[in-house]
């Protein structure tokens, strides 16, 4: 049997990242072009910590896979996904 494992997205939800424009990450979830949905899973999380390693400025973050980006935007994951799904 195949299962492939779903890239898991992470969207901060800490206070930091919240301020710092985790707004502009609404609607990702729509945004996703549908042939990478069944792929990912999406969901908020508290505080990832980058906040205070990276720095606040550049929030917000979005874990994906084992990978943090910072000064995340919808167009900064899609681009990232693009990456991985090519
Ligand atoms: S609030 Fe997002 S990393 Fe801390």
């Amino acid at each position: 049997m195949e299962s492939q494992e779903k890239i898991k997205i992470r969207v901060c939800q800490g206070t930091t990242c919240f301020v710092m424009g985790a707004s502009r990450l609404e609607g990702l979830e729509t945004q996703i072009p549908p042939q990478w949905r069944q792929k990912v899973e999406i969901s908020a999380q508290p505080c990832l910590g980058m906040c205070q390693k990276a720095g606040f400025m550049k929030a917000p973050f979005v874990r994906i896979g084992d990978e943090i980006i910072g000064s995340a935007t919808v167009d900064s994951v899609l681009e990232k996904l693009s990456g991985i799904f090519k």
